[in-house]
């Protein structure tokens, strides 16, 4: 309840009272823990090294749709494909596209057996220790014996949240370790570690969308899918439209653009899935994405560019703020050849120089920054930036020695 359906329906001091007495019970009574006990999510030994998992059913990727013209093409192709080869209403399930690191969850008999990431669709690594740690995976599914599947592969995606990700890249910063780019590679970086009580002191999050292998219950519909994942405890976010209309599609793409800057997570999208198994079959896939699905993504909040230039803008107190000159590029629908630097300690900071690639961003309405550099793509020859003297406002640079 606390969790998965962010309704607790006890105090935190309950819970804490009642998970020590549990601590307690199996201190005493060793011979009662069970690999799914509430205690058992953290302490596992850290590992060498993964093992791999392969899939059973191979883990797809979605094609991407950049515009409403390739939105309304996507249609087009499901409705040719179908032509003549159903008799059922074509519907849509819509879902938001969460920004993360996609995981496979296998449960037998209803508890987790393991869990791997995507790897290449193919193979994953066996995360299992991990996952665990993550509370609102739950260790054991809800229902009694006759409503849970045999066996069940779910499907989804291990988020962290954006507050989480600014709380770690501070801690970081106070450390002297390198910060991550963006909440994405935070989650995947927490994720893909060794050690699980590393995994376990970053708040991970999980949103599950779909299933692989199901064996002891047939599903007719996505929608029916979803729905009983939430009723096996699993967390499946409440951001979900059964479209019978195109319009509703986009009707619920507008809507989430709109809600994007509020949520507490980040996505770069939506996914429209074809509601029906038996369509979703008629039509099939191709190498690597199915052609009953695709994401509908939203304008990338952040770009790759490179910095040309670094100029000081004096405002009209005297203070002194470096201006990235950008090699113009397109962010949100605007030409951007700007961007704030904030200031000096900002730039030493980033480790940011003339010359690099940098990550540059928007954040709602706010003027543009440069987040970071890409160190990847440093060239030999980028320069330091010196701040201004007060008597020269002039920039002074030097070849860095990089
Ligand atoms: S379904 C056949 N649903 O997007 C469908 N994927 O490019 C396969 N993703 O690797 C995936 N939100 O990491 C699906 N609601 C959602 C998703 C979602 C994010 C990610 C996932 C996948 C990638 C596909």
């Amino acid at each position: 309840k606390y969790y998965v359906l962010d309704s607790p329906a006890i105090s935190d001091a309950e819970y804490d009272n009642l998970f020590r007495e549990l601590q307690r019970i199996e201190e005493e009574y060793p011979e009662l823990i069970t690999p799914y006990s509430p205690t058992q999510r953290v302490g596992a030994k850290p590992l060498s090294a993964f093992k791999k998992l392969k899939h059973t059913v191979p883990m797809l990727s979605l094609e991407s749709l950049m515009s409403e013209n390739e939105l309304t093409d996507f249609f087009r192709r499901v409705y040719d494909g179908l032509k003549g080869k159903t008799d059922k209403p074509v519907e849509f399930v819509c879902e938001l596209k969460f920004d993360g690191l996609a995981v496979e969850l296998v449960y037998e008999k209803g508890k987790l057996l393991h869990a791997s990431t995507r790897g290449d669709g193919i193979t994953g690594e066996d995360v299992t220790q991990n996952i665990k740690t993550i509370p609102s995976v739950p260790l054991v599914l809800r229902g009694d014996d006759a409503a849970i599947p045999e066996l069940i592969e779910v499907r989804g995606e291990v988020i962290m949240r954006i507050d989480e990700f600014e709380r770690l890249n501070e801690e970081r910063e106070k450390n002297g370790d390198t910060l991550f780019a963006n909440p994405r590679n935070a989650a995947a970086g927490s994720l893909r570690q060794l050690d699980p009580s590393i995994t376990a002191s970053r708040k991970l999050e999980i949103y599950v969308y779909g299933t692989g292998v199901v064996k002891g219950k047939d599903m007719e519909t996505h929608f029916n899918t979803l729905n009983f994942l939430k009723q096996l405890g699993l967390r499946v976010n409440k951001y979900i439209r059964l479209c019978r209309k195109d319009s509703d599609v986009i009707e619920f793409y507008r809507s989430i653009e709109k809600k994007r800057q509020s949520l507490p997570y980040e996505i770069d999208g939506i996914v429209i899935k074809l509601n029906d198994y038996s369509q979703q079959k008629i039509l099939g896939e191709r190498a690597r994405t199915p052609r009953y699905a695709a994401a509908y993504k939203f304008p990338p909040r952040q770009v790759e560019t490179v910095l040309e230039d670094i100029i000081d803008q004096v405002g009209r107190t005297g203070v002194i703020t470096p201006v990235a000159v950008l090699n113009p590029v397109r962010l949100s629908g605007v030409k951007i050849q700007r961007a704030t630097l904030h200031n000096i300690n900002e730039i030493e900071r980033k480790d940011i120089r003339i010359g690099d690639t940098v990550i540059v961003q928007r954040a709602g309405d706010v003027i543009p920054e440069v987040v970071a550099p890409v160190r990847s793509k440093r060239p030999g020859d980028c320069l330091l930036y010196t701040s201004p003297s007060p008597r020269d406002l002039s920039t002074s640079r030097m070849p860095s020695s990089a």
